[in-house]
């Protein structure tokens, strides 16, 4: 949440900073800033509003040449929690002598007590922000050495950082600190680039160092000395990040959205690439590090994630149930890490998260791991903080996810609980033949998800049917429900359609009530378990005058006469048509929110990583 970047090097520091935050803005986009170290001292431009209007501010500003000849600065993009996102909230924060700036994610939650302390000493606080605080207290310790001013004031926080701080009287030195909000530091030559994530920094290089929780790191231009705050010096691994440029860009594609939803099938291939073993019937999951043995030994799988994670985890629910004869639940991250679950010998905890860094997931592993529960994560972001806090699981390889809306993270995580649901049923009751089967089937998906690609003008006709709309609901069964709880959180966030997925039967238990003709569902009808029962349900929505949208299998003329219209996906088995539907449901949205009009990579008060609660 919020983006972070940070500069200290030979080249000048505003394009660097101004294009990483591009890159960063899928992380919070409600206002932006710059803080520079120039030749006339410490300059801020800040202002409400996308990196865009603060890119056209720093090029008109008056002190535009000083700005563009500073080698060293930081800047930041908001996602707020602390005030509304005014320009006066937005980052950096100064201290009240203007010794100390500072850009800041995370929350401070110790904020309340510490300004009151300052405003009893006479600081004058101008915004409403927890960051504001900070680089008041950090600017309270400073006599010349920021490391040892940042250090103080970290032991005195609680709450959670990533940050990075400068100080007038030091140019060209940069301290950055983490605590539950990530920083990586991109080593390049004669420079050095810190942001919040990746993304932003490998136009510049790929070696790369991802601090961990309390560490605090000083830089000056390519010197970087790490320490852990308390414990003095440390030594952190350096690691290649191996996104390609090109990832992170839109390639000619109008949204990120769009380009990540296309790339899909390269992206699942990537995920399966050396995993499926079709001969064998099972899958090849080293990360898991698990025997056969004890695989065995896992009775039950609890699965913890949010949002869309969560939803592929309800998939996996059903698969694991289906293929493993295993008892399987989904729980959201946050109600589990509060209520105390029960997790048994036995059980495993499986976290899913794109982003390794949401807060709530993350608190879920580290509750599962205190009461010594086996714990394993399904993470896209390699060396993020669940991924390394988990030690144990199955990286996506997806490649870098920059729309908000999440997309082929999800077809990704749908393909890998697939393949973890073959090898617990093989470490179970199901034969090499019928593994065989299932692991062919599973192969098959990158081919049934360029089939759904090419349907996408049909699926753009189909939208411009059901974009006026501004309610809908979706409906499904087995494991179609799961798909129709993700189609609706897709249009809900993009297009900003009151969209809720309810189970096919549970429609008749009250949500019937709101059917007419300006309330559409769309319905989950492709053939599988239980679609004559779902077909009852268009009828019975039909009969009651709402419009029927339906995702049905490709040439099946009985479900066609149920809809008034439909968006045909390829025959398939039940358990991989999830994600050729998911796909479809994809395109849907996307078309749906780009005739709204909606800003469809950055919807209203979304955030792509929610690293808080
Ligand atoms: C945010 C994003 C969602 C995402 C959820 C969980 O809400 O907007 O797209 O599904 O966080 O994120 P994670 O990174 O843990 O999968």
């Amino acid at each position: 949440m919020c983006g972070i970047i940070g500069y200290s090097g030979k080249r000048a520091a505003m394009p660097v900073l101004i294009s990483g935050l591009k890159k960063l803005e899928y992380r919070g986009y409600d206002s932006a800033g710059v803080a520079l170290a120039t030749d006339n001292g410490m300059l801020i431009k800040k202002q409400s509003g996308k990196v865009a209007g603060l890119a056209e501010l720093v090029t008109t500003d008056p002190q535009h040449e000083q700005l563009s000849n500073a080698h060293c600065g930081i800047a930041h993009t908001r996602w707020a929690t602390h005030g509304p996102p005014t320009t006066d909230n937005a980052h950096p924060h100064q201290g009240p002598l203007g010794k100390i700036v500072i850009v800041h994610n995370g929350i401070i939650e110790n904020h309340n007590a510490l300004r009151e302390r300052f405003k009893a000493e006479g600081n004058v606080f101008k915004s409403q922000t927890d960051t504001e605080v900070l680089a008041h207290l950090i600017e309270a310790h400073y006599e010349g050495d920021l490391l040892e001013a940042v250090t103080k004031s970290l032991t005195e926080v609680v709450g959670t950082y990533g940050v990075t701080c400068m100080a007038a009287d030091e140019p060209g030195v940069l301290v950055v600190a983490r605590s539950g909000s990530p920083i990586v530091i991109g080593l390049g030559e004669d420079e050095t680039i810190v942001a919040s994530d990746a993304a932003a920094i490998i136009t510049y290089t790929r070696q790369a160092i991802y601090l961990d929780d309390n560490d605090i790191a000083r830089i000056e231009g390519s010197q970087v000395d790490i320490h852990s705050l308390g414990l003095g010096a440390v030594t952190r691994k350096q690691t290649e990040i191996d996104w390609s440029t090109d990832a992170a860009e839109k390639g000619g594609y109008d949204h990120y959205m769009l380009k990540e939803i296309y790339e899909q099938p390269e992206a699942i291939k990537n995920t399966m690439r050396g995993r499926l073993d079709t001969h064998r019937g099972t899958a090849l999951l080293s990360g898991l590090n698990l025997s056969p043995r004890e695989l065995v030994d896992i009775q039950r799988l609890l699965i913890v994630g949010c949002g869309t994670s969560m939803n592929a985890g309800l998939i996996g629910e059903y698969a694991v149930e289906d293929f493993a004869g295993i008892p399987a639940e989904v729980e959201q991250a946050a109600e589990f890490r509060y209520r105390n679950p029960i997790v048994g010998r036995g059980d495993m905890v499986l976290a899913i998260s794109q982003s390794g860094e949401t807060a709530d997931t993350l608190a879920a592993v580290r509750e599962a791991v205190e009461k010594g529960s086996l714990v394993a994560a399904l993470v896209n972001v390699v060396g993020s903080t669940i991924a390394r806090e988990t030690g144990r699981g199955i990286y996506l390889h997806a490649g870098p996810e920059i729309s908000v809306a999440s997309t082929k993270a999800f077809t990704s995580q749908v393909s890998v609980l697939l393949m973890v649901a073959l090898k617990l049923a093989r470490a179970n009751r199901l034969s090499r033949e019928q593994g065989t089967i299932i692991s062919r089937e599973i192969e098959r998906i990158p081919e049934l998800v360029e089939l759904v690609l090419k349907t996408n003008d049909q699926i753009e006709e189909v939208a411009k049917h059901y974009a006026s709309y501004d309610n809908c609901f979706y409906i499904g069964r087995g494991y179609m429900y799961p798909v129709a709880l993700e189609g609706a959180l897709k249009l809900k966030e993009i297009s900003y359609i009151h969209a809720e997925a309810y189970h096919s039967a549970e429609l008749k238990h009250g949500p019937i009530a709101l059917l007419e003709a300006s309330m559409p569902v769309i319905a989950m009808l492709n053939k599988g378990p239980g679609q004559d029962k779902s077909l009852s349900n268009a009828a019975e929505c039909k009969a009651r005058s709402a419009p029927i949208l339906g995702v049905i299998t490709e040439g099946d003329e009985e479900a066609r006469s149920a809809c008034d219209h439909v968006i045909e996906i390829p025959d398939c088995p039940h358990y991989t048509s999830v994600i050729p539907a998911t796909v479809a449901l994809q395109l849907f949205a996307y078309h749906v929110a780009k005739i709204r009009g909606c800003a469809i990579d950055q919807p209203r008060n979304l955030a792509k990583s929610v690293t808080v609660e």
